[in-house]
């Protein structure tokens, strides 16, 4: 018996990368799994490889909206809703002195706002041993050369954990975030290319980028009953990134 078995997940940003990767092991140990995106094409792709416990919602975690229409969808078809994991994020690169107030703007709005409305709207269908992983970063502890808003964005979702914690006392629902460090996703190939690759995997003490699994098997044992004692926590998947 896997150890999701009967569980339901909406995973935010589950049609790619460390979501979809998530999205598989989820499916693999028992759950059910709803991921949410914007681009249909990539929802309708990742559904065709997850088979049919997985069910496709289109749209924004920025767009309250749209936030409502998914856990409408979840109530309709599952009724509760056991793991939240928002990982849906995005950041690009800009140096102090570069900075735009638009360039903050949609970097909060995504993962700072999404990641607090896809919570704060999961909660009327959680309950006792639910499971909220917000998806950090190794950026949010490090300081790198352009990433201010994205690594300010990750440093917050680092709080918004420990201030759920408290805000969930007694409820007996946990949150925990993972802070994964370089990981190979599809996008992350192509953008960074063979070399571009090498170069990160020479930063890490592991001295190599993870593999999508690898954050999908620790998303597994946060939203499992194998974390059952840990909330409030950060789980680093960063090869050592930003450990030393
Ligand atoms: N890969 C790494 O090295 C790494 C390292 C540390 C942290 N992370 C974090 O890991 C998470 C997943 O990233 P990834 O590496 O797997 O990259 P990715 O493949 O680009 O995944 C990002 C996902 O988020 C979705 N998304 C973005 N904005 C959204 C919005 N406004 N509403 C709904 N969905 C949205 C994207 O789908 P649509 O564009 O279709 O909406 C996409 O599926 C992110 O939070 C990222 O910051 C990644």
């Amino acid at each position: 018996m896997g150890k999701l078995e009967g569980k339901v997940a909406v995973i935010t940003g589950g049609a790619t990368g460390i979501g979809r990767a998530a999205a598989k092991r989820f499916i693999a140990e028992g759950a059910f799994v709803f991921i949410f995106g914007r681009r249909q094409d990539a929802l309708d792709a990742a559904v065709a490889e997850l088979g049919p416990n997985a069910r496709a919602v289109n749209g924004s975690v920025s767009d309250e909206a749209d936030l409502d229409r998914l856990y409408r969808a979840v109530k309709a078809e599952r009724g509760a809703l056991d793991i939240v994991f928002a990982n849906a994020g995005a950041g690009s690169m800009l140096k102090l002195g570069a900075i735009t107030a638009a360039h903050i703007d949609e970097t909060f709005d995504t993962n700072v706002k999404g990641t607090i409305f896809t919570v704060q709207k999961a909660l009327p269908l959680m309950g006792q041993g639910g499971s909220i992983i917000l998806t950090g970063s190794s950026a949010g502890t490090t300081g790198a050369p352009g990433m201010t808003a994205y690594s300010a964005s990750k440093a917050a979702a680092r709080n918004l954990a420990r201030t759920w914690a408290e805000d969930l006392k007694g409820t007996g629902i946990r949150v925990n975030v993972l802070s994964p460090g370089a990981t190979a996703t599809e996008l992350a190939k192509q953008a960074l290319g063979e070399e571009g690759q090498k170069v990160f995997a020479s930063m890490m003490p592991l001295q190599r980028m993870a593999d999508p699994a690898e954050q999908g098997a620790a998303a597994a044992f946060l939203a499992s009953s194998d974390s059952s004692f840990m909330t409030g926590s950060e789980v680093a998947v960063d090869g050592g990134l930003a450990q030393l």
